[in-house]
């Protein structure tokens, strides 16, 4: 028999490797995960899981038919659950007020009303997806006003981990927050959230607070990291011109205590699910509360990312003498950053989507993104391919362009990659991550971020 049964509603990014390590460090709780998305749930019971993250197969197997379960029944899990952890997503309004800004609460809505029907005693209800401000107060008011006489708790626990590193985040995170209302009820609650983390997590790690801090500090959390990397792009560009090297200058500001050194490197731009959506939801937050300058602050962070994507394009096509019409171009890369197969917001996309405007033909290579990249780039059928072996990518290029830091990139071969390139052959490097001296040295012209070009062109 189990102690309790943990519920968590949403079998994605969050849901599938969160409740995973909840099952390993508490035997004594059934965890299950449920999805409407049938195919989702079926790799979930599958050898081969819905999305990778590295060490994430191994603790699922671990717990698997053991403490922890999928399923697609999500209303009988909703009646034998005692605490309901939602992670569904919530993407960006498409339609009417505050499209292309705020976060659209359908599913979230859908799901409070769910939750509702399905439950015949009160149940602790956990927001673990990204939520704007206030959005637990309107669920509670959702789930309590019910005839049933039954009282629910919602509580705020927003999820930090970043993917491509969540095994380690969630085995060993910074802090687990988690905020709820202060009253006696609310309190008990969260005594039993708290109780589940501290089972592999120490006290002092794990922080408490009002419901509305712990939205809020979400969104905060996440529009600050990006933040960062706009101010160190906005930097690079100012490095092309002027010849200062961005690397050096991260290095120098970095060992500031006060600065740190993470989230310096410049790049191509920031993607993920998480980055412009917050920061979006953020502005658009203190717009409704008319703190303008407020809400514009934080939009400029989203355009600088924007901003040096398309600066990024610009000199490729400049650099290969203005044109790159039917030109072939080796993308290498597709997911919004190493160790995933996310392609959510990656700026290949908008990057790829630049260049086939400017007629160009691309081949594209990631190690774990393909499946997203035909349907991320669909009006553009026919005029890239999809490609499995790096080298075959590469074949007949005119140009290379890094647009993922993935490590396994930096051990090709690029005497050969070279010989099999159209001439003069171009690098574009856009994570900052290959030995650029000795590709230009291999004959290759090598441009990157922040630093001046490497070119035999003259
Ligand atoms: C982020 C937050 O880090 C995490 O806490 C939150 O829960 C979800 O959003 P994630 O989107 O998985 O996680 O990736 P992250 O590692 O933060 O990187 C985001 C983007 O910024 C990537 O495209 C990455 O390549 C880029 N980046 C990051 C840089 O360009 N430069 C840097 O120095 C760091
Ligand atoms: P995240 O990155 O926040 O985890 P994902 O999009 O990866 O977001 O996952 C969210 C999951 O929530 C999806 O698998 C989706 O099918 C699921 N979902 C959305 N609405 C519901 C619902 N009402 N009931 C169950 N699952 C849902």
């Amino acid at each position: 028999m189990f102690k309790k049964t943990i519920l968590c509603i949403g079998a994605g990014y969050v849901g599938g490797p969160t409740m995973a390590v909840i099952a390993k460090h508490c035997p004594e709780y059934k965890v299950v995960v449920v999805d409407i998305n049938p195919k989702r749930i079926a790799q979930w019971q599958s050898e081969n899981l819905p999305i990778y993250e590295p060490g994430l197969e191994e603790v699922v197997f671990t717990s698997r038919g053991r403490n922890l379960f999928f399923s697609t029944d999500v209303d009988a899990h909703i009646a034998s659950s005692d605490i309901i952890f939602v992670s569904v997503n919530t993407p960006t309004k498409t339609f009417g007020q505050g499209a292309g800004r705020a976060a659209d609460l359908q599913y979230w809505e859908k799901t409070a009303r769910q939750i509702l029907k399905n439950s015949s005693n009160g149940k602790i209800v956990v927001e673990k997806s990204t939520l704007p401000v206030r959005t637990a107060a309107a669920m509670e008011r959702i789930l309590n006003s019910n005839e049933k006489g039954i009282h629910f708790d919602v509580l705020s626990n927003p999820e930090f981990l970043a993917e491509g590193n969540a095994i380690q985040d969630l085995e060993n995170p910074d802090r687990i927050l988690i905020g709820a209302r202060h009253t006696d009820s609310a309190q008990k609650a969260l005594q039993q959230i708290v109780d589940i983390y501290a089972h592999w997590i120490p006290m002092e790690k794990i922080v408490t607070s009002n419901v509305w801090s712990s939205e809020l500090s979400k969104l905060v959390a996440n529009a600050f990291l990006a933040q960062r990397v706009s101010s160190i792009n906005t930097i690079s560009a100012l490095c092309e011109k002027t010849n200062a090297d961005i690397e050096e200058v991260s290095r120098a500001i970095g060992m500031d205590s006060r600065i740190g050194s993470k989230f310096l490197t410049a790049g191509v731009g920031f993607g993920g699910s998480c980055f412009k959506k917050d920061i979006l939801n953020l502005a658009y937050i203190a717009e409704c509360y008319g703190l303008t300058e407020v809400s514009k602050y934080w939009e400029q962070v989203v355009a600088i990312n924007s901003y040096q994507q398309q600066r990024f394009v610009r000199i490729v096509v400049s650099s290969m003498f203005n044109t790159v019409a039917d030109k072939k171009i080796a993308l290498f890369g597709f997911a919004f950053k190493a160790d995933t197969g996310d392609t959510r917001e990656s700026p290949a996309i908008d990057i790829a989507k630049a260049l086939m405007e400017e007629r160009a033909i691309l081949s594209i290579y990631d190690p774990k993104a393909s499946d997203g990249i035909s349907s991320d780039l669909q009006q553009f059928r026919g005029r890239f391919t999809v490609e499995e072996d790096p080298y075959k990518t590469a074949r007949g290029a005119h140009a290379i362009i890094i647009a993922t830091d993935w490590k396994q990139f930096k051990d090709y071969q690029y005497e050969k990659i070279f010989e099999e390139m159209e001439k003069p052959a171009f690098i574009f490097d856009g994570r900052n991550i290959l030995d650029h001296k000795k590709l230009y040295e291999i004959g290759f012209n090598v441009h990157r971020i922040g630093r001046p070009p490497l070119s035999h062109l003259g």
